[in-house]
């Protein structure tokens, strides 16, 4: 029997069964999960028991990897994983929960605020792909929004009002929202704003979805408060509960999502229990807008 896909949300997201993705896939498979992203979005595999290195091998059938540097402030030499492999869990490299007020652990809270991954990077990522290795007994869920089902949804007024905007994302946005103000030269030269069209076209289907982050946090030439008031509020009408699929994580589920067509958060855990996510990231093959000179 081959892979099979149900919708199990109205708008988007697939659940993709009869398949091991630690074992190499048929190009048949490979090209059934291809049109299921550009369908869906979003694909959950269940009791997928992989090693890093099986995920890296899944994750490569789709594209190239991301260049990770620059998308945290964990320093190099306190790593728990191998380079690749993005660590989204709540270890330290002791493979213990960081200390609650540890720098790491505040500034990684970021991800529970709306965003797309990487989109505070020139050429922000295509696909990230998440596996589930130890999950938090209560909370944890992470969220996603159908960016895609939220663009149309607007009034052709609002579209006309956005469609040729360009924002500024940086990492110092949506931490700052946080209260995370000081940085480093070093951290402020690493996360420097870069630029990203708030309405974006999908390069495989042509539609158009906002493309909206908490990184975002200015429009070019408008004044930052009305900026930041307009940003909000796309973001409360595109985060609707009729928008949103609210994934909730057994051990071993395998999630990967297009960042070019969802945003996505992380709700609420104890802190003081493990928790082992670990992401591999696929880079985007183009900026959405040209970067300052
Ligand atoms: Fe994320």
């Amino acid at each position: 029997m081959g892979i099979a896909i149900r919708q199990i949300h109205p708008m988007f997201v697939g659940e993709v069964s009869d398949i091991d993705i630690g074992k190499p896939l048929s190009p048949d498979e490979v090209a059934a999960i291809d049109e299921g992203m550009i369908r869906y979005a979003v694909l959950v595999f269940h009791d997928q028991k992989l090693t890093d290195e099986q995920q890296m091998a899944f994750t490569l059938n789709f594209g190239t990897l991301e260049d990770a540097r620059g998308g945290n402030i964990t320093k190099p030499e306190d790593r728990r994983l191998h380079v690749g492999m993005n660590d989204v869990s709540n270890l330290g490299k002791d493979g213990r929960p960081l200390e609650r007020d540890s720098r790491v652990q505040l500034f990684n809270l970021g991800n529970m605020l709306w965003h797309s991954d990487s989109s505070f990077r020139p050429v922000p990522a295509k696909y990230s792909l998440l596996s589930a290795r130890l999950v938090n007994p209560i909370g944890g869920n992470t969220e996603y929004a159908d960016m895609r089902a939220a663009y149309d949804a607007l009034d052709a007024q609002t579209k006309a009002e956005i469609d040729e905007l360009i924002c500024e994302h940086s990492l110092m946005y949506s931490r700052g929202s946080l209260g995370l103000v000081d940085y480093s030269e070093e951290e402020k030269a690493m996360f420097r704003p870069v630029r990203q069209r708030l309405v974006r076209t999908h390069p495989a289907t042509g539609c158009r979805s906002l493309y909206l982050s908490s990184h975002a946090g200015a429009i070019l030439g408008m004044p930052t408060p009305e900026a930041r008031i307009l940003l909000r509020d796309l973001t409360e009408h595109a985060t609707q509960p009729q928008f949103v699929y609210v994934h909730r994580w057994q051990p071993w589920d395998f999630v990967m999502w297009d960042n070019r067509r969802t945003m996505h958060r992380v709700r609420r855990y104890d802190h003081s229990l493990p928790r082992d996510m670990r992401r591999t990231t696929l880079a985007g093959d183009a900026p959405t807008v040209g970067q300052q000179a």
